[in-house]
């Protein structure tokens, strides 16, 4: 009686002891038993030791998710903004900040991941690289059910090619191409200069720069030095469609940058996600002009007063962009979505025909990039590019010659067409499109 009691007491405990993190791998022990963590782990002992330690002492009562770049997204991030330059420089420094995009509070498996984006905080918290409260996000989204891939700065998409590994400290995923840390609007609204036209933004981006008047500060300061921003940006055809009526407005420097603060939302709350709004409830927010914009859902669409949002959730590093299809008008804010139409009605009067020629503002870009046409690129490396026709389809090797230093998107590589290539554009919006 009393043998066979303890049988059982000894059998329960060893069975709770299974559960305990205590008897799982520590973060060293997945590292060195897995050889495509060789390189992740030679990066980790020799230069962030203390970030290592942090990851190998992380108590099992606030886990984290670690994205584990393999030895192949180590070989290849020469072909990737940001991440590339940092290694290539070995900036001790950024790459520190990289490595911190790649942890994720929490334990997120792919049984947490749903078929549409998340965006969770990560460890990457430093002002210069995200003045983001909380920590800069990154997107997770279950693909076709079964394909987990986080989206990151400049819609770089790493998928994991091994998921659900359970450490004492929480969960790792095996990514195969390292998460780019999001860069600044100037940055990313000029990635868009390449893409296919409904998505271009040179003309806003131009707009923002805009100072013919020294005295009168152009709005892009403002973008680049404030926290937590939402910024709603029209493409090109929003502002060329009023280019008449936008440059009598900017006659007046101030009238200009008062439309621009328009379009702009700073909250203590931090950034406004999509994921922050909800479907049968529309949402109030309070633009840097004092206005406020109103944002609804209609027939599956999101609408910020009565433009559509074309592409949702473009991360930057303070904050979060979505692209538009109007100029916004404080004096037209009842104007309601129409969902039935495929371009949101111009709030401006359309006074005249739009420039054939360009868009208003684009020779304001802070840099002036000539593209030709994209061509696909079967010799290139990296899945990197722009998707103009489907989510599967990267458009690769896009050909620029710059005229300043500040390069063109050439050498980006080309989109490789599989589910590493990092697409952007109106392949992103296709994929959230089908997701
Ligand atoms: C933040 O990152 C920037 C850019 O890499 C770097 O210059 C700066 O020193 C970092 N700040 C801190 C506090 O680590
Ligand atoms: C390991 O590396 C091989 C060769 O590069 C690759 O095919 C495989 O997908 C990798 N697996 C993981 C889990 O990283
Ligand atoms: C520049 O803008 C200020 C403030 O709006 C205005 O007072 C001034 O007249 C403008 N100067 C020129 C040269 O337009
Ligand atoms: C804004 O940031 C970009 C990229 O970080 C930089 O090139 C540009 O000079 C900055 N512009 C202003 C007005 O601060
Ligand atoms: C971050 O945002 C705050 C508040 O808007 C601003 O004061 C600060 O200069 C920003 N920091 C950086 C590094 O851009
Ligand atoms: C968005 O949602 C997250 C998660 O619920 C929350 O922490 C954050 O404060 C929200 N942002 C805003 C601007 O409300
Ligand atoms: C809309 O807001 C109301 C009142 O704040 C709330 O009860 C309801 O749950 C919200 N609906 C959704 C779909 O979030």
């Amino acid at each position: 009686m009393l043998s066979s009691r303890f049988l059982t007491f000894s059998a329960s405990l060893l069975f709770a002891s299974c559960t305990l993190a205590a008897d799982l791998p520590s973060f060293s022990d997945i590292l060195d038993k897995t050889a495509n963590l060789s390189t992740f782990k030679n990066v980790l002992e020799n230069s962030y030791p203390d970030l290592l330690a942090r990851l190998e002492k992380q108590p099992s009562s606030s886990p984290i998710t670690v994205l584990a770049p393999n030895n192949d997204a180590f070989a290849k991030t020469i072909y990737y903004p940001v991440v590339g330059p940092a290694f290539d420089h070995n900036d001790v420094v950024a790459i520190q900040n990289i490595l911190n995009y790649h942890i994720v509070p929490g334990s997120i498996g792919s049984d947490d991941l749903k078929p549409t984006f998340q965006y969770f905080p990560t460890w990457l918290n430093n002002a210069t690289m995200s003045n983001v409260t909380a920590g800069q996000r990154i997107g997770g989204v279950m693909q076709n059910t079964k394909e987990m891939i986080w989206v990151s700065g400049q819609s770089s998409r790493s998928p994991a090619v091994e998921t659900d590994i359970k450490f004492a400290g929480g969960i790792i995923h095996i990514i195969s191409s390292l998460v780019t840390p999001p860069t600044h609007f100037p940055d990313t609204a000029e990635l868009f200069s390449t893409a296919a036209e409904p998505f271009q933004l040179t003309s806003f981006l131009g707009a923002a720069y805009y100072s013919p008047n020294k005295s009168v500060t152009a709005v892009a300061a403002l973008l680049n030095s404030t926290s937590d921003l939402t910024i709603f940006a029209p493409n090109n055809a929003a502002l060329n469609t009023i280019n008449n009526a936008i440059s009598n407005i900017a006659k007046d420097p101030t009238a200009l940058s008062t439309l621009l603060k328009y379009h702009i939302v700073s909250s203590p709350l931090g950034p406004w996600y999509s994921t922050n709004f909800t479907d049968g409830n529309s949402t109030t927010l309070t633009t840097l002009a004092g206005e406020s914009l109103t944002i609804s859902f209609s027939s599956n669409s999101l609408f910020v007063n009565s433009a559509r949002i074309l592409t949702q959730d473009l991360l930057i590093a303070n904050g979060v962009m979505h692209v538009i299809d109007a100029v916004l008008d404080p004096q037209e804010a009842d104007n309601k979505p129409q969902p039935t139409r495929a371009t949101a009605l111009p709030l401006y009067s359309a006074d005249g025909k739009p420039s054939v020629s360009a868009a208003p503002f684009t020779t304001w870009m802070p840099w002036v990039i000539v593209t030709e046409v994209p061509q696909a690129a079967a010799s290139s490396v990296a899945g990197y590019g722009f998707g103009t026709q489907a989510a599967t389809t990267g458009y690769g090797g896009v050909s620029a010659t710059s005229t300043n230093s500040k390069g063109g998107a050439g050498g980006r590589g080309g989109g490789s067409g599989s589910g590493e290539a990092m697409i952007i554009g109106m392949a992103m919006w296709v994929a959230r499109m089908l997701l």
